[in-house]
């Protein structure tokens, strides 16, 4: 979601004569958005925004000025401390104030040289009406997106920072995103990826009168009526969420990807229950036994946390126990990180660092060497992929597989933006190689000589 928010924040400053830089030397504006998830996330901010005020430093002895802003959940929790900590930041806003980024940064620019502490922007407010009203439409060059349909959370896992720093859940009205996924469409994206904390409790309100609330399900059915999009994903999604319907719509919509990142966290059902999870064990395991049976290609990817407060060696035996159970193909693991204000800080028989190490050291073995597994049993198999930048090494280009692995081929350039049929040739850890499946041969040698030249 920050991918995509960023995105949107350089768009509300276009209409003020800005455009996208790589180089920050060159940065008039500087916003770094951040993520409170983890510590490990939050750290990054501090180091980073050192290298951005030696820049600013250098450039305003050319007489040139630079905005700093810090944007995100950071920001969010900790705004007054991140202006105390970093004089040279002139903005610090939440995920929910940027679309007031022009007036900010203009503000910021007609303060310049004050230097007092009154010339500092904090905004972190959650505003009654949604950012969304506010924002310009979008443009993409990109041929796979983001879309953002629902965000903040009402779940309250008791790790979990985001129903504090994103705030109460929220969708957007039906409308507005098949208007933004028409607008992608016409861009030339073909995918698109719906997004939301808590995307599949998605609820939204048509702007017909009457016409009730839309579901995930209902939302997945009418994009899938938008003829030129070819391929639909959702995340991330809560197991209490997965609705018959949703389950249902696996079997029936053939523009969903066959892929589902599904969090569990834990195998245990004693650590799921003081997580707050509102799920067993066994609840998670059926709902992949019904989804399965909607679509038997289905693959499924999801998120641990080790070390959680009160986590025994029987409890994280349960945890892989359960990935032994259950094919996932990829997944992120993570080790418990107290995140101030959440319930999980202050329980007790929080866990030693070195244990929290050794767990997920041994996860991630078992995750991996699944994983591999899979991507190993994908040789010999053909799978339609969207080439979507260039690949590895000179000459390749890559996309995602349905079951999100990277897919490496030797293609000319002007593929970028095409769906091929691919036949996987090679497996690594984390990534394919391929060949094309239905190409013949001559055609295709004669297209690269063609790009060659
Ligand atoms: N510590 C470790 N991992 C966390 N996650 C969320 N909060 C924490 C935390 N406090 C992980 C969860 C979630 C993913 C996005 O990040 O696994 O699904
Ligand atoms: Fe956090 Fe997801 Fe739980 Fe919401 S459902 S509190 S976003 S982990």
């Amino acid at each position: 979601m920050n991918v995509y928010d960023s995105r949107r924040m350089a768009d509300v400053l276009i209409p003020l004569g800005y455009s996208y830089t790589d180089d920050p030397k060159k940065a008039e504006v500087v916003i770094l958005n951040t993520c409170h998830i983890r510590e490990k996330a939050a750290e990054k901010l501090y180091s980073e925004l050192g290298r951005y005020a030696n820049i600013k430093e250098k450039r305003k002895t050319k007489g040139r000025t630079t905005v700093i802003a810090v944007a995100g959940c950071v920001a969010q929790a900790e705004g007054e401390q991140v202006l105390r900590r970093a004089p040279y930041v002139d903005i610090v806003l939440g995920p929910q104030t940027y679309h007031r980024l022009p007036q900010m940064v203009t503000r910021a620019l007609s303060k310049e040289g004050e230097n007092s502490k009154s010339a500092r922007i904090l905004d972190v407010d959650f505003p009654v009406e949604p950012k969304f009203d506010y924002l310009p439409e979008v443009k993409t060059e990109a041929f796979s997106a983001f879309l953002t349909v629902q965000e903040g959370c009402d779940k309250f896992c008791t790790f979990c920072v985001v129903p504090y720093t994103r705030g109460a859940e929220y969708s957007r009205p039906v409308e507005d995103i098949v208007s933004e996924a028409r607008q992608l469409i016409s861009c030339g994206v073909k995918e698109i990826t719906l997004l939301g904390q808590n995307v599949n409790a998605y609820n939204g309100r048509w702007h017909s009168v009457g016409s009730g609330a839309a579901s995930l399900a209902q939302l997945l059915y009418e994009l899938a009526k938008i003829e030129k999009l070819e391929l639909l994903r959702y995340t991330t999604s809560h197991p209490a969420d997965m609705t018959d319907e949703l389950i249902h719509a696996h079997g029936e919509l053939d523009k969903l990807a066959p892929f589902l990142h599904l969090p569990v966290q834990s195998g245990s059902n004693d650590v799921l229950a003081r997580m707050n999870r509102r799920h067993s064990r066994d609840d998670y395991l059926r709902i992949i036994d019904f989804l399965k049976a909607e679509n038997p290609n289905l693959k499924l990817s999801s998120d641990f946390i080790v070390g959680f407060p009160g986590e025994t060696d029987e409890d994280f035996l349960a945890t892989l126990s359960l990935v032994a159970e259950v094919d996932f193909v990829q997944a992120f693991s993570f080790k418990y990180s107290p995140r101030p204000g959440t319930p999980g800080a202050s329980m007790e028989n929080q866990i030693p660092e070195e244990v929290k190490s050794e767990r997920l050291t041994q996860l991630q073995a078992l995750l991996m060497s699944k994983q591999r597994r899979f991507n190993e049993a994908c040789v010999g198999t053909v799978m339609p992929v969207l080439l979507d930048r260039p690949g590895r090494n000179f000459g390749q280009l890559a996309g995602r597989s349905p079951y999100m692995q990277a897919v490496h081929v030797t293609a000319p350039a002007d593929y970028i933006g095409k769906r091929v049929n691919l036949k996987v040739e090679a497996a690594f850890t984390n990534s394919l190689g391929a060949v094309f499946a239905d190409t013949p041969l001559s055609f295709w040698s004669e297209k690269l000589e063609r790009n060659d030249g």
